[in-house]
């Protein structure tokens, strides 16, 4: 049983060492334009996933989905977020491409997590990620006013769509729309 025990312990020490030791020799390439693959990215964002739901504080939104506070929830956006996350105009962010892993258009796939979730991502960013913890940058109620419109991308209140259509052109993107471009 002792014997069994030391090698599982030798075991996982030769696997660390050898993990480091490769890593250490260059073989592990740094290149970020290439795609992830699949599997990678697929353990990677459930991993994400699981780790924000264990750290991050079940809080509600302190600021009313107002159309005032959309409005300046759309601005912030477009100052700080579109430009790796994607713009009104719904074209995609060159710059967001062209991370590992890349940034998720927010405007195309917006996010269909709670808001303490999408609260917590963007006040506190991803580690080994181009996405920055943004909690020294936007003041609190910026950042709510944020999470309030990316959490509301395709059930805005009219007032706001009007403003997203005089900024950027296009109309904005509703769920029944959505629905139809997923059949
Ligand atoms: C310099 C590029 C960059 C900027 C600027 C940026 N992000 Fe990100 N963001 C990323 C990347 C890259 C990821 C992907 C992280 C991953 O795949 O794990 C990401 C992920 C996210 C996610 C998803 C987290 C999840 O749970 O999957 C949200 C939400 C987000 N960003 C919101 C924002 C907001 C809001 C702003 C502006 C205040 C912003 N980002 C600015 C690069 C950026």
């Amino acid at each position: 049983m002792r014997n069994f025990f030391y090698g599982v312990i030798v075991t996982i020490l030769v696997l660390a060492i050898g993990g480091a030791g490769l890593a250490l020799l260059g073989f592990i390439p740094t290149n970020a334009n290439t795609a992830p693959p699949k599997m990678e990215r697929h353990i990677a964002m459930s991993a994400l996933d699981a780790s924000m739901e264990r750290h991050a504080p079940r809080v509600n939104n302190p600021v009313p989905p107002t159309d005032e506070n959309l409005i300046e929830g759309i601005k912030i956006y477009t100052m700080n977020c579109a430009q790796c996350h994607g713009g009104l105009d719904r074209k995609p962010a060159e710059l967001g491409r062209s991370f590992y892993p890349p940034a998720p258009d927010l405007m195309l796939n917006p996010p269909d997590d709670p808001e303490w979730h999408v609260f917590y991502a963007i006040r506190t960013g991803v580690r080994y990620t181009g996405m920055p913890a943004w909690e020294k940058n936007l003041s609190e109620s910026d950042l709510w006013k944020v999470t309030a419109f990316l959490t509301r991308v395709e059930k805005l209140p009219p007032a706001v769509q009007d403003y997203w259509k005089k900024a950027s052109g296009i109309n904005p993107p509703t769920e029944a729309q959505e629905e139809h471009k997923h059949k």
